[in-house]
């Protein structure tokens, strides 16, 4: 029995990073109270040291619009309260600061412009459809395997050029880099996965060198400006970023609508019904999963929030998870609802100078999931119960084990 399980106990008592919560889904409870009770909260005592709690929608964007008193650096500790033992921080944009964040940034925004998309569609396009239509009828599989993680293997190994018969590597990859319980309990195999993972990496890198520029992602960061001369650090960091940014959080959420569909079939019966309200579906879809649940900033000097005295060096963590369902902004928040009207206000991409640089793709594969499930009207019943990594960071969902009507 830990400290807080109980209702009643004591503010100072609660540590909303104990991971368990997050495998149940009785996070959500939680994170209201803290919404309501004590917005900004601290917990002076957890796995991942003390830190502070921020979890209502409009705190969260003030504190994003600051990076100069609320830094991102990996040599601060970086963006997740997560950090293995011993293990230094990833050296990769996304936790880094003005002024070296910027350029880094701008070298590869046009691989996410609206051409690229466009370019992009026609394959995205093809094989959701083609995997629709492999799927079992009236036989049990899991929508999470089958689906989510081939739609956004296949996506990531595309948008790298990455060579086609060894994809299956990239989900491994990333679940050696994410998955607590092999933080935690295997190191020394997560290092050695890392270090396949570089040397298959450096290995493309060299090749892509030494051929004239492509418009996939790698060949854009090693002939650019900004990138180009990236030590091998760095170019390890990006890769891990792209590769678990790009395919943990879009996976995830394409298992969410698995789930909300069938826990509200009236929600996918509206959107069938009405294609055009996959406008709002798709940003409700990623309001109501937020895969990535936080990310951490560090207090870079004495600042005054709310009342609250941040000391420098604090560790200041924003809960998506939580701005996501802060009531003062989105009505019934725990529902899904495919035609909410303000679902793209949802701060699940971040906000601010780092908001998600894939934001677009994200939204591209799910846009056209639901539209090659709504013209087939695909049915998801869910026939067993879902498992979720006990996870503080990413909201992984294991399994989904469902049949198609
Ligand atoms: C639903 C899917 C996704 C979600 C919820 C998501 C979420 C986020 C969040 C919360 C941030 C950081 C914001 C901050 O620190 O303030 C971020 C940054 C980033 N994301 Fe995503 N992401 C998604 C998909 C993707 C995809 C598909 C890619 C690329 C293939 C990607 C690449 C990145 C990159 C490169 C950054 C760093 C941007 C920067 O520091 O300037 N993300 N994302």
């Amino acid at each position: 029995m830990h400290m807080d399980d109980d209702v009643i106990s004591a503010l100072e008592a609660i540590d909303p990073s104990r991971a368990d919560r997050f495998a149940d889904g009785s996070i959500h409870p939680l994170m209201k109270r803290l919404r309501q009770e004590a917005p900004v909260h601290y917990c002076a005592s957890s796995e991942h040291g003390p830190f502070w709690s921020i979890t209502r929608h409009a705190d969260i964007r003030e504190i994003e619009l600051q990076p100069e008193r609320f830094s991102s650096s990996y040599q601060r500790g970086g963006v997740s309260l997560i950090q293995p033992p011993g293990v230094e921080s990833l050296v990769t944009f996304i936790q880094m600061d003005p002024p070296d964040h910027g350029p880094r940034r701008q070298a590869l925004v046009p691989a996410f412009s609206a051409q690229e998309m466009t370019r992009l569609s026609e394959n995205i396009r093809n094989r959701t459809s083609d995997l629709l239509d492999q799927l079992p009828r009236g036989k049990t599989f899991d929508w999470v395997s089958d689906v989510s993680v081939r739609l956004t293997t296949d996506m990531l190994a595309t948008l790298f050029d990455f060579p086609w018969e060894d994809r299956h590597l990239l989900p491994e990859w990333t679940d050696w880099i994410v998955s607590l319980e092999r933080i935690q309990k295997e190191p020394q195999g997560r290092m050695e996965k890392m270090g396949e993972m570089a040397a298959y990496f450096l290995r493309l890198w060299q090749e892509r060198a030494s051929t004239p520029e492509a418009p996939d992602l790698l060949s854009r960061m090693i002939h650019s400006g900004a990138l180009g001369h990236m030590d091998a650090p760095e170019f390890l960091g990006n890769m891990a970023t792209l590769v678990v940014g790009g395919n943990d959080t879009t996976r995830n959420t394409m298992s969410g609508l698995a789930i909300a569909f069938d826990q509200w079939p009236e929600e996918r019966e509206k959107l069938y019904a009405d294609t055009g309200l996959i406008i709002t579906a798709v940003p409700e879809a990623i309001r109501w999963q937020s895969p990535a649940a936080h990310m951490r900033r560090t207090v870079t000097e004495d600042t005054e929030f709310r009342g609250k005295t941040f000391k420098a060096g604090d560790s200041v963590v924003m809960w998506y998870i939580s701005g996501n369902r802060d009531e003062a902004v989105f009505e019934n928040p725990d529902r899904f609802i495919a035609d909410r009207k303000n679902a793209r206000d949802h701060i699940a991409f971040g906000y601010g100078i780092h908001r998600c640089l894939g934001a677009r793709l994200a939204e591209l594969q799910l846009r056209i999931l639901l539209e090659e499930m709504a013209s087939r009207k695909v049915i998801v019943r869910r026939v067993g119960p879902v498992v979720r990594e006990a996870h503080p960071f990413l909201t992984n969902v294991l399994s989904v084990p469902v049949e198609l009507h």
